[in-house]
């Protein structure tokens, strides 16, 4: 069991609750594998899904491991609620806890709102994403596929690439790559760059072609234009020359080297097309990874 009753961030956690969490998350991808995919661990508990920004993957893969578990799922949107008649979040939040639950999955464009429930929730939050600061879950899923297809993660060389500075994500996954002992390489335009990787010694490059050498694992991001106020590169033509990956520049990289990607994918921006069909593209076990990793952390956190 994990000695805390949230989670908001990696920033939190030691490095053998993330072990723990990946240990477990091996039993639960086990499960998925089976002809009934279900166990009775969560039966009697009750998650509420609750989703201030879109998602297909996080909201999704939480439902499937809350039912896995045998937990009920509730699904909140925003869209719909009370929210447009001016109610608070604090009291949307205090309004579904009252109706007595075991643990909220919140995603919202603010940072720090995860955090702030905590200070006035008796059920377990969970942080899936929250603004530009922490998507724990996808770090979590995303050492889990690392240490799945290279047997481990200390040591290894993760180019992360693309907008750090507005990517949760990134930020998620410098933390649990440095906690896990890999080396985390930032590649993006320096107006994309945040002020924390330096702090955390993270080593900076200018180019995507500049990693190809080295890197054991390459994540590439999504450019968050929802989260700028104003462009941060003079064209997509530019940024993907320099920042985005294709066949042809993958000829040149280690040749069991694998591609990552928390998506949405923008193909054509980030990704070329052609990296679709590229063996070693992890992209979609990074998704089936989610659930079972989704499943270990429910379970790590609500069973008693
Ligand atoms: N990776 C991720 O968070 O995807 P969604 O926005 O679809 O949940």
């Amino acid at each position: 069991m994990l000695k805390r009753k949230h989670l908001t961030g990696i920033a939190e956690l030691e490095r053998r609750e993330i072990e723990s969490i990946l240990e477990s998350a091996e039993s639960m991808k086990e499960i998925l594998h089976r002809d009934i995919k279900k166990v009775p661990t969560l039966r009697g508990k009750t998650i509420v899904n609750l989703f201030f920004e879109p998602s297909t993957r996080t909201r999704t893969s939480f439902e499937i491991a809350g039912k896995r578990l045998s937990a009920d799922v509730i699904n909140f949107s925003a869209s719909g609620s009370s929210l447009s008649k001016g109610e608070t979040l604090k009291d949307t939040v205090k309004n579904i806890e009252a109706m007595v639950v075991d643990a909220i999955v919140v995603r919202h464009s603010s940072e720090g709102v995860p955090h702030y429930m905590t200070t006035f929730c008796k059920a377990s939050v969970i942080n899936a994403g929250d603004g530009k600061h922490e998507h724990p879950t996808q770090a979590l899923l995303d050492a889990f596929t690392i240490k799945e297809k290279k047997g481990k993660v200390e040591g290894l060389n993760v180019a992360i690439v693309g907008d750090i500075a507005h990517s949760r994500v990134a930020r998620s996954n410098i933390l649990a790559l440095k906690k896990l002992k890999a080396n985390p390489i930032v590649v993006g335009p320096p107006t994309m760059m945040p002020l924390y990787t330096d702090a955390l010694g993270v080593e900076r490059a200018g180019s995507v072609d500049e990693v190809l050498d080295d890197a054991d694992v390459i994540m590439m991001l999504r450019i968050q234009k929802e989260r700028m106020k104003s462009p941060l590169f003079p064209s997509l033509r530019e940024y993907s020359r320099f920042f985005g990956l294709n066949a042809e520049k993958l000829k040149k990289a280690k040749p069991d080297v694998i591609v990552m990607h928390p998506g949405p994918v923008n193909w054509g921006v980030e990704l070329s097309p052609d990296v679709m069909e590229f063996e070693r593209n992890v992209i979609l076990d990074q998704v089936t990874n989610g659930v079972a990793v989704r499943m270990a952390i429910l379970y790590l956190l609500l069973s008693t």
